[in-house]
Order: C-alpha cells, then structure tokens, then sequence
C-alpha cells in the first residue's frame, strides 16, 4: 500500500513500511513535511474547512477529557462481532468470508475503531485505521501497543474526503458512525471508492436514518436533552446531521460507482434505550441505564420489529453494504 499525498497526491517519500522508523514523511513537489506524532503520520491536508477544523479540535479535547485506556480497554473485553448488541449484528457474517490477510481501512474510527476488533478477536493482519484526529488515534495507537500489536502502519491522521492512499489498496473499506459528520456524503464515499480495489466490499455501518433522527431529535429538544443541552463541548457536525434516507444512501453509492448489497435497518427500541438514562434524569431526577441483559433482549426484540413492514424503515440506523464495480 503506498501513501500519497493529501493535498497533490503524489507518492511521498518514506516508504510506508518505514514511515514509523522516520521521524516524518515528505511530499516533495508540495515540499510539505508531515509529523510522525505517537506512532500517528499526521497526513491531513491543508485548509480544513472550519467545520472540520471545529470536529478535530472537539475530537482533540474528547481524547485529553473523556476518553482513556479504561474506557477504550472497557470497549474491547469482548469481540463485538458476536458479543456486543450495540453494534455489528448486521454485517458480521461478511468478515466470516474473507482471508485473514485481506487489506481494511476504516476511516472516520474514532479511539473506539470498529475494525481493531477484527485485528483483537478475527485474527485480521492487514488492518488500516484512520481519524482526523491524531489525538484519539493516538490512545488507539497506545491500546494496540499494551496488546502486544505491531504498530506499523496501523494508524494514520487522516480527513476521510483526501485518504493518504494510493487507488485501489484496500478490499474493505468501512466507516463506522462517522459519514453523517461530513456536510456532504458524497466526495467522502467518492474517495473510500478510490482506494477500493474492483469488486471489493464497502460498509457504510450505522448511520443514522432520518426517518427516526428528526422525531427522535424533535423529542430531546423538547425534553431539553441535544448534546447541546446535555454536553459541556458537543460535536457541531453531529449536532447538525440530519441523518440519510434510503433512497439518499442509493445515490450516493450509485454516484460513487457502487453498487447496492444491502441496506440492513438496526436499533429500534435499542435507540429508545440509548436515550433512557437522560430521559429518566429529566422525568425522575435519576439517570437510570439499562444492563447487557436487558440491551440484549432489546436488540433481540429489535429484530423482529424491524421485520415489520411500518417499523422497518423506522430504525435509528442503517447500515449499508455496497460493492465497487468491477
Ligand atoms: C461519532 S465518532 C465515531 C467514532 C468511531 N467510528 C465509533 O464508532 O466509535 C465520529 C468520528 O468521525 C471523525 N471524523 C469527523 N470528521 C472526519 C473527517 N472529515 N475525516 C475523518 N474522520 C472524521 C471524528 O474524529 C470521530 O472520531
Ligand atoms: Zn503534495
């Protein structure tokens, strides 16, 4: 897989299997240096635009506040695959198909990355993790290490809409509860289509549906629970997403040469539960949570109610499995 650059695109210079021995990477007809910080080649390109610049600084913070090795160690105790209702249920099956040296990139993967599961408990060699924000890839950077994982070339810095990666180097792409960040879908899937190589998988996994984000958004301003009533800093590009429909998340495969697998609703009265503890800190002054058991049962429920012709369409996410055309 060779790294080029995000501004010109041209190969920069460290070869990527040395990236981390060189303290940075080169691109040389922009004659940009880019830093190497914690095992993180910082790869983003220059004049974010000022959204992105306010989700890297937020992101930024996230990690030097709220998020830790405990919480990140908390989150993979158990291989989310087949374990965590929360999350992968759909799309599991897929990755039972694949050979273990099969090149992933996630992008958007937060501290908390979807993909490191498959490295943790699948036995996946070839695992690519990219955020634009250094500073929660570099805690992921620091749990992968505690694990014993080879750092090189895990984890790169990196703006989803100007991946640092030459066409075709992956057979996965996945995004995982980072698209709806993105004020336009469409570039960003553009570009998780480049670096596909023909026929391979993209997995587009929970993002929110608007069909259940606006009345579930227009409840929590009435109960005065947005991030922005709840949270000291929130994400801005999350509080203005107006999640995707069906027929939007078509299109923007379609336009990205795509072509649709599926489209699998999931969380319903999950969402509900997602929701409870602020819910009961507002109605009876205690934030109560629901345990693994009753999430369980939840998602279990779940998938039968989202069988149900009306409620199918309703589900808090979708997730979307689409193929690059050969
Ligand atoms: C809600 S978090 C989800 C993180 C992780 N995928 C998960 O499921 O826990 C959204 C993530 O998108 C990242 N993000 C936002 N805009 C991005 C961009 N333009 N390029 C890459 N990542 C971005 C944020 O830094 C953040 O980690
Ligand atoms: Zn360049």
């Amino acid at each position: 897989m060779d790294l080029i650059c995000p501004d010109c695109k041209s190969q920069i210079t460290a070869a990527p299997q040395n990236a981390l021995e060189a303290s940075s990477l080169f691109c040389e007809p922009c004659e940009r240096t880019f830093d190497v910080v914690g095992h993180v080649p910082v790869l983003l390109p220059r004049g974010l635009t000022e959204i992105k610049e306010a989700e890297l600084g937020y992101w930024n913070q996230t990690a030097a506040g709220d998020m830790n090795l405990d919480r990140i160690s908390q989150h993979y105790e158990d291989d989310a695959f087949t374990s965590d209702p929360w999350k992968m249920y759909s799309y599991s099956p897929l990755f039972d198909a694949l050979p273990k040296d099969t090149p992933i990139l996630e992008v958007g993967s937060g501290a908390l990355t979807t993909a490191l599961y498959l490295l943790l408990f699948r036995g996946f060699s070839k695992i690519v993790l990219t955020d634009i924000s250094p500073a929660l890839l570099g805690l992921s950077a620091q749990y992968a290490k505690s694990k014993g994982f080879d750092l090189k070339g895990l984890h790169y810095a990196a703006d989803m809409e100007n991946l640092p990666f030459a066409d075709s180097s992956f057979q996965v792409v996945m995004v995982h509860a980072a698209l709806h960040h993105l004020q336009d879908p469409v570039p960003a899937v553009k570009e998780m289509a480049r670096c596909l190589r023909p026929g391979g998988l993209l997995i587009i996994g929970h993002e929110p549906n608007r069909l259940l984000l606006e009345p579930l958004r227009a409840l929590q301003r009435v109960l005065k629970i947005t991030d922005r009533d709840t949270e000291h800093h929130f994400s801005e590009a999350d509080d203005v997403a107006e999640g995707f429909t069906r027929p939007q998340l078509e299109r923007v495969l379609s336009e990205s040469g795509i072509e649709l697998v599926r489209i699998s609703p999931v969380w319903f009265l999950t969402a509900l539960m997602y929701n409870f503890p602020y819910v009961s800190e507002k109605l009876v002054r205690r934030k109560l949570a629901i345990g693994p058991g009753g999430r369980r049962a939840a998602v279990w429920l779940d998938k039968l109610l989202l069988k149900i012709p009306v409620l199918k369409d309703r589900s808090l996410f979708l997730c979307t499995v689409g193929a690059k055309n050969p």
